[in-house]
């Protein structure tokens, strides 16, 4: 395994993680959490992702049963939460990155996982209603109190992140030091351009999600949606769109080609393509059996084969450019 400095931060991640979104309670219960975790704990994984939201609490109550079997000692992983939607219908309560709601749902959290703190903690999704100043504050007491050790944020616009950064130096706070966006061959723009400041000059972080973008990167949506699969869950099926797109699907046939043209697997090229970045801390991986999770970590060995040419030959099929997406 390769580990990598979380931006400037001291913390240093598994270049490949494991997130629970979707899968935890839903698809993987606490002993299938168990093998998933291990197998990837075992390659070399250190870094768990997870958020209050999933399947409304039990994602965390299935990933803290798991760590109490496993067993492992607490300082040799890490461990995230991320606060945005909640879990109760209130006014102070749903979409808010307010400072009640967010000093009342770490504690929420850490009872679910059972856990005295996690390490890294996302303000999930920007809010546009409360001002930025009160949630650096809010998290910077997070930190504070010992129950959290970094704080990030998730699909933030590089202008929010900026200014929360700015607000944190000017009174001396924790400043957030990462980013959780979504970032695969199919969804480049907000990464590589809008953000492309973010790493250079302030040395963020990034904590990057579905690079398998949700599935479709492993080819198996190329011929329609297979039985079982992310596309068939009940609650999934505004992902429908997603893997019966057209534009996608051909971009996926594509890509598929080289990776068969090249010898790999096209699953791997897609996870190596994302661990090419030097800008991406950790690629969070999801999967729905411990097969995958197995499979996923081998894209490792794979890095090397995406030559400058390889490269050049996914970006004629994906690049990001500034009128797309
Ligand atoms: N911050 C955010 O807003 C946000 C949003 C989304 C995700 N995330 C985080 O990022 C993590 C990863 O996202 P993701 O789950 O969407 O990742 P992904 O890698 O794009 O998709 C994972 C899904 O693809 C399928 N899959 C994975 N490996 C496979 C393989 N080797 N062969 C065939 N199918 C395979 C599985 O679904 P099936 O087997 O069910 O088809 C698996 O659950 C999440 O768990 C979560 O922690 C964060």
């Amino acid at each position: 395994m390769e580990y990598r400095h979380l931006g400037r931060a001291g913390i240093r991640v598994s270049a490949l993680s494991l997130g629970s979104w979707v899968t935890f309670h839903n698809q993987v219960d606490v002993d299938a959490a168990v093998d998933s975790m291990a197998a990837a704990y075992d390659a070399g994984v250190n870094f768990f992702d997870n958020a209050e939201v999933y399947a409304g609490g039990k994602s965390e109550e299935v990933m803290g049963a798991a760590l109490k079997k496993l067993g492992w000692r607490r300082s040799s992983y890490l461990v995230s939460t991320k606060f945005y939607w909640g879990l109760s219908e209130g006014v102070n309560e749903q979409n808010t990155l307010n400072r009640k709601r967010l000093l009342e749902a770490i504690n929420g959290s850490l009872k679910r996982f059972d856990l005295e703190y996690v390490d890294l903690v996302f303000c999930h999704r920007p809010d546009p209603t409360t001002p930025i100043e009160e949630t650096v504050w809010a998290m910077h007491n997070i930190i504070e109190s010992g129950k959290a050790f970094y704080w990030g944020t998730s699909e933030w616009s590089a202008a929010e992140i900026i200014a929360a950064i700015e607000i944190a130096e000017r009174h001396h706070l924790h400043k957030p030091v990462m980013e959780q966006p979504q970032y695969n061959m199919l969804h480049r723009k907000r990464f590589e351009i809008e953000y492309a400041r973010l790493f250079k000059d302030y040395g963020y972080g990034s904590t990057i999600w579905s690079p398998l973008a949700s599935g479709l990167l492993t080819g198996k949506y190329n011929k329609g949606i297979p039985e079982g699969s992310r596309a068939t869950l009940k609650g999934m099926e505004w992902l429908r769109d997603h893997f019966t797109n057209e534009d996608a699907l051909d971009k996926s046939r594509k890509l598929q080609a080289i990776a068969d043209d090249i010898g790999v697997k096209f699953s791997h090229m897609a996870l190596a393509w994302c661990l090419k970045n030097p800008n991406v801390s950790t690629v969070i991986t999801g999967a729905s059996r411990v097969e995958q999770v197995r499979d996923n970590m081998a894209a490792l060995t794979v890095v090397d084969k995406l030559t400058p040419d390889v490269m050049a030959r996914i970006d004629e099929i994906t690049a990001a450019k500034v009128e797309e997406e």
